[in-house]
């Protein structure tokens, strides 16, 4: 069973300066949530009951956000908002949340490589800070759970994207005689320049053995300068079976600013407090 999750949340959030600069781009707020919740709400949700967040130095918001705050309970116990108080207690979603500090960020494998102390000898959970995944059916990171269960090996959790946009992502490269849903891989390549091998993104939840560790701690640079998670996974391949599986549902990558504006728009549109007036609200402004 998988049990341990890491969400990695210390990068600089370059596309977001300047907000960035005060405010994780995780802890963007989706209307009144910050994404990070939605993440950990997924995490728990699929089975998952320990969390680390990896935070760079300045990242304290995070952990504020998932501490309890006697001062507002009591705030607003006076107060008699009893479901205000409900609200904010309940932000972990009942999971064990801890923190790691990444001291210099050097890129999403040498973040991962802060959980090996946490993880131990188990197979883990890795779910991105700026990747929000709502499903109809099984939380994203359920089915890839249940992937790991029939397969025992590390499973990466990818998208169909277009040829323009395979550059941004890690592309999967499926070995010759498999075929979907479970997909075995013979390589993967992150942001591939040239045409890319195939049309299958990583795209931000992945079920890893903790023999990457071994890996990721001599992992050399690669593409922008930056320890890749892809470029240990591609070596892991020399010892164990890795495989892909697209996951169903919607994907929000809010570290995109039109990812972001547009999971304001569909949550608060799911939303019976808002979904009406801002819908009235968007007709009125695309009829100016
Ligand atoms: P991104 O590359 O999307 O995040 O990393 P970034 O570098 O913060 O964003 P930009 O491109 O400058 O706008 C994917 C995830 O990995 C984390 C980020 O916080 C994000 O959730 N990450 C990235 C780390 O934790 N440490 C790193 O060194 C790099």
């Amino acid at each position: 069973m998988i049990k341990k999750a890491v969400i990695p949340a210390a990068g600089w959030g370059t596309r977001f300066l300047p907000i960035t600069k005060a405010v994780p781009k995780e802890m963007l707020p989706i209307i009144d949530k910050p994404a990070l919740s939605y993440i950990v709400e997924e995490a728990v949700n699929s089975g998952i009951e320990e969390i680390l967040i990896i935070i760079s130095t300045n990242k304290g918001a995070i952990s504020s956000y998932f501490e309890r705050n006697s001062d507002l309970e009591a705030f607003l116990a006076e107060k008699n908002k009893l479901n205000d108080i409900e609200l904010i207690k309940h932000t972990s979603y009942g999971a064990k949340i801890f923190y790691t500090i990444q001291e210099e960020q050097l890129g999403l494998g040498h973040a991962v490589l802060q959980a090996e102390k946490f993880v131990g000898n188990e197979p883990f959970a890795v779910l991105l800070g700026d990747d929000v995944y709502v499903s109809k059916t099984e939380p994203a990171l359920k089915q890839l759970i249940n992937a790991y269960n029939e397969k025992k090996s590390t499973i990466l959790g990818t998208l169909e994207v277009p040829d323009s946009d395979t550059k941004l992502y890690g592309i999967c490269i499926p070995k010759d005689n498999t075929s979907k849903p479970i997909v075995e891989l013979k390589g993967v390549v992150e942001k591939p320049q040239g045409k890319a091998p195939s049309n299958s993104a990583i795209s931000g939840r992945y079920v890893l053995t903790p023999r990457i560790f071994e890996l990721l701690k001599n992992q050399t640079r690669g593409a922008g300068g930056e320890i890749q998670l892809t470029d240990s996974i591609l070596r892991l391949m020399d010892s164990e079976k890795v495989y892909s599986m697209d996951m169903q549902g919607k994907r929000y990558d809010i570290g995109s600013k039109i990812g972001y504006i547009e999971a304001i728009i569909d949550f608060a549109l799911e939303r019976e407090d808002l979904s009406q007036d801002l819908t009235n609200l968007l007709i009125n402004k695309l009829k100016d």
